[in-house]
C-alpha cells in the first residue's frame, strides 16, 4: 500500500514526485489521485509472473475504466476484459485491438452480443445454455462465427467476502461441469459457434493462493474431454480476483500464486488468459476528502469529512477496510500514537444513511476541521462503482506521472447532473399512440 508510488516524505503524503496536498488545493476534494507508475508496475508484475506461458493479460476495465488507465495499460500490453457495450466502446476509443477483448457477463443482450460482433472481439466467456443459442442466431445472422469461451462453475470456495464469491455452486456464474459437458453438443449443434476456450472466475480479493490452483485442477480433466472431442480449444481463461493488501500484509504473494498454478495451466497445454482488475488498479489509487467538521456526540468523536459513500461505496456494502490517514502528519501512517496526539474516530461522510461510514472507531492522530485525509487503496471499484445518490456530482480524477500531472475525469457539474431531464415534456402520448 506505501511504496515508491505513495509515500510520506517528512510529514507530506506524495503521489510519484507530487505532493497530495497540492492536488486537493488546485482540484479540490472529493478528488481521485491515482499513480501511472504504481498500475504499470502492479500490470507488469502479472504479466511477468506468469511470462512462462506467454499470457494473455485482459485487465478488468470494470475495476476502474478512465480512458486514461486503459491508454497507459494498453501502452504496456494489456488486453480488455469486457462486461458490457460501454466497456467494449471504451476499449475501442483507446485503440485496443478488437481480437484482444473477452466480453464476460451472465446477462449479455443481444445488442451487446451484435454490437461485439460487428467488432470482432476475441470471444464471448458463455455462461448459459441461452446464451449459447443467443450468440448463434446472431452470429448465423450476420454471417459470422463468434469466438466462445465456457465460463465453468468449478464449485471451489474462494474464501472472500460472499459479495464476491462466484466459484461456488450455488452462486449465478458459471456452468456446472455437468452442464458443461452436455452443453458440448448443443454447441456442435448450433451454427455459427466456435468454442475456443475455457473460462473461470472465482471471486474477487482472493487472499489465498492456492484457490485459483484447485479450481483449474478441478476443470482439466473437463479440458481433456474436450480437447479429445475436437474442439478448437486454444485457451484457458483463470479470471481475475488476485487479492490485494489494503491493511498492509494481506495481499497475495504474485509469485507464489504463479508458481501453484503454472503447473495445472501447463498440463492443459492451453494459452493462458486471465482478468486481472483489482490487482492492477487497487492500490493505484488514492480517494483525498477534507474534513468538513469535527464533531463529538454521545460518546464518540465523528470525523465528517466531504467524500461519501457516493464516491468510495466499498466500507457500506462490503464492510471493506480501506486505511485512513492525513495528508498531513508528523506520524507516520503504521504509528502507535500516544495519548493526546491521537483520538479515536469515526470518518463518516454527510449522507443521510447510517452506512455512510468510511471507518468505524479508527485511532488516527488528532484531526482539525479543513484539514485532509487520504483514503488509501481506493484505485478499484472506487470511482468505477460511483453514483450522484444525494445529487453528489461525481468527484475529478487526476493521474500523476512522476513530477508530471493531468485531470482524467473533470469533476462532475450539477448541469452534468440535470442533463437529459426536461421541467415541460417535448411530447406528451396517450395509450391511443401505443
Ligand atoms: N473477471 C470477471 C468475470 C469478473 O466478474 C471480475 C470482477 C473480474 C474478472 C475482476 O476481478 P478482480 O481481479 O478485480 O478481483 N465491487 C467489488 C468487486 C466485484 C468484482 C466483480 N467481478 C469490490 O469492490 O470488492
Amino acid at each position: 500500500m506505501f511504496n515508491e508510488f505513495f509515500r510520506y516524505d517528512g510529514d507530506q503524503l506524495m503521489c510519484e514526485g507530487i505532493a497530495a496536498d497540492e492536488l486537493a488545493g488546485k482540484f479540490g476534494t472529493p478528488l481521485y489521485v491515482y499513480s501511472a507508475g504504481a498500475f504499470r508496475k502492479q500490470y507488469r508484475e502479472i504479466a511477468d509472473s506468469f511470462s512462462a506461458v506467454k499470457p494473455l493479460v485482459c485487465y478488468s476495465i470494470k475495476s476502474c475504466s478512465n480512458l486514461s488507465i486503459l491508454k497507459l495499460l494498453k501502452e504496456e500490453g494489456a488486453a480488455f476484459d469486457c462486461v458490457s457495450k460501454g466497456e467494449v466502446m471504451r476499449a475501442l476509443k483507446i485503440g485496443a485491438d478488437p481480437k484482444t477483448l473477452v466480453f464476460a457477463g451472465v446477462g449479455k443482450t443481444e445488442d451487446e452480443i451484435e454490437h461485439a460482433l460487428r467488432v470482432g472481439i476475441l470471444m464471448f466467456n458463455v455462461e448459459s445454455e441461452s446464451e449459447l443459442t443467443a450468440i448463434s442466431r446472431v452470429a448465423a445472422r450476420r454471417g459470422v462465427e463468434a469466438g466462445i469461451a465456457l465460463r465453468l462453475n468449478p464449485d471451489v470456495d474462494p474464501k472472500t467476502h460472499k459479495h464476491i464469491s462466484t466459484g461456488k455452486r450455488e452462486s449465478k456464474f458459471g456452468i456446472d461441469i455437468e452442464r458443461a459437458k452436455a452443453s458440448l453438443k448443443r454447441i456442435r449443434e448450433l451454427k455459427n459457434l466456435r468454442l475456443k476456450g475455457v473460462h473461470l472466475h472465482i471471486g474477487s480479493q482472493i487472499t489465498e493462493n492456492d484457490r485459483h490452483a484447485e479450481a483449474i485442477a478441478k476443470v482439466v480433466p473437463f479440458i481433456k474431454e474436450v480437447k479429445a472431442a475436437d474442439f478448437p480449444l486454444e485457451y484457458i481463461n483463470v479470471g481475475g480476483g488476485y487479492g490485494i493488501s489494503y491493511r498492509g500484509s494481506e495481499g497475495l504473494n504474485i509469485t507464489d500464486f504463479a508458481a501453484k498454478m503454472l503447473p495445472h495451466i501447463k498440463e492443459t497445454g492451453l494459452k493462458m488468459a486471465c482478468e486481472p482488475g483489482r490487482y492492477v488498479s487497487g492500490n493505484g489509487g488514492i480517494l483525498l476528502t477534507r474534513v468538513i467538521f469535527d464533531k463529538p456526540s454521545g460518546d464518540k468523536n465523528f470525523l465528517i469529512v466531504d467524500a461519501a459513500m457516493n464516491d468510495l461505496i466499498r466500507p457500506a456494502i462490503y464492510d471493506a477496510y480501506h486505511k485512513i490517514w492525513p495528508v498531513q502528519s508528523e506520524f507516520a501512517p503504521d504509528a502507535e500514537i500516544a495519548g493526546d496526539a491521537g483520538r479515536v474516530y469515526d470518518v463518516v461522510g454527510p449522507v443521510c444513511e447510517s452506512t455512510d461510514v468510511f471507518a468505524k472507531a479508527r485511532r488516527l492522530p488528532a484531526t482539525n476541521e479543513g484539514e485532509l485525509l487520504a483514503i488509501f487503496s481506493a484505485g478499484a471499484y472506487g470511482m468505477a462503482m460511483s453514483s450522484t445518490y444525494n445529487q453528489r456530482p461525481r468527484a475529478a480524477e487526476v493521474i500523476v506521472q512522476g513530477d508530471k500531472f493531468w485531470v482524467a475525469r473533470e469533476r462532475e457539474s450539477i448541469e452534468d447532473l440535470i442533463r437529459g431531464e426536461r421541467l415541460t415534456p417535448r411530447e406528451v402520448f396517450s395509450a391511443a399512440d401505443l
